[in-house]
């Protein structure tokens, strides 16, 4: 990023934090409510929050946040940081832990969308102990499957494995999309449709679910910005339920939460988890 670009983040930021106090007056929410949805002052707002509004879709989002992106998911702080979260699980993750901690042993193979390093593979293999047998491969982009690998072999693990190739999660016992839900576009309700034999567990963890409409935003972290797709809760259930899946549980994953000023609708108080099943064939 230059300096202008350094500049905007901070004007961004400021406008912002002050939109967020003037929320937090009494009255304050309604005016920066009014202010974000009214014909005149909805577009100033709008270009003086700059990438942290919403937009329609992620290739919106994804041309916002590039100029201020900093690398995105393949900046090399992004893997450090996977990998130091998940020195220790994160709240959300003992949902994670409950579901699979009775059924992990009689499995062949979980499959982690999105699973970077392989950060979960290394955190939850501490808690849950998993078998010799289990393959837990990992689909990511290139620059974090080819670390991953040399990670693994570093550390000795034969059971982490790395693909680029979203056919592989076929027949997968567990597919676990932590985190990393909401970056996919076509969703993935869609991807795991076209896979010719559906995982039977779906984990979804840590995805930023909304009460509003489908759209599409970008997260502020330190020096990185992403775009993801905020989904309507409902209709992602209906998405999965349609593709042959059953809503088993779900769960607030209150360490992460996500705000668009004075809209929320678009806002996630907390991210959230779900657990599906596949139904048996009739
Ligand atoms: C927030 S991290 C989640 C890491 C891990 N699953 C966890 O929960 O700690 C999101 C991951 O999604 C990956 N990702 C984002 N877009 C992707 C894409 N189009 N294809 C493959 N991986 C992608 C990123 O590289 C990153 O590793």
């Amino acid at each position: 990023m230059g300096p202008l670009q350094h500049l905007r983040v901070k004007q961004i930021r400021f406008t912002a934090r002050v939109l967020g106090c003037v929320e937090e007056f009494s009255g304050g929410n309604r005016l920066i409510r009014t202010m974000a949805h009214a014909r005149l002052t909805a577009p100033i707002l709008n270009a003086m929050l700059g990438y942290q509004r919403v937009f329609d879709d992620l290739p919106q989002a994804v041309a916002a946040a590039n100029p201020y992106s900093s690398g995105g998911h393949d900046a090399m702080e992004a893997g450090a940081l996977h990998l130091r979260l998940s020195k220790s699980p994160r709240p959300s993750d003992y949902a994670v832990f409950y579901h699979i901690q009775n059924l992990v042993s009689g499995w062949s193979k979980i499959f982690d969308l999105g699973g970077n390093v392989g950060n979960l593979f290394y955190c939850y293999n501490r808690y849950l102990n998993f078998p010799p047998s289990l393959v837990w491969q990992v689909y990511d982009l290139p620059k974090w499957t080819d670390e991953g690998r040399r990670l693994a072999e570093e550390h000795g693990e034969k059971r982490l494995q790395f693909t680029r190739n979203w056919e592989d999660a076929s027949g997968a016992d567990l597919l676990l999309v932590s985190g990393a839900l909401h970056f996919f576009d076509p969703p993935v309700y869609h991807m795991v449709a076209e896979l010719p034999e559906k995982p039977i567990h779906l984990l979804i963890n840590r995805s930023p679910l909304i009460a509003g409409p489908t759209k599409a935003a970008v997260q502020d972290n330190d020096n990185l910005r992403t775009a993801r797709v905020l989904h309507n809760r409902a209709e992602l259930i209906a998405a999965f339920e349609a593709i042959g899946y059953e809503l088993m549980d779900s769960w607030q994953a209150a360490e992460l939460a996500f705000k668009i000023i004075g809209k929320p609708e678009f806002s996630a108080p907390s991210y959230s988890g779900l657990y599906f099943r596949l139904k048996p064939q009739a």
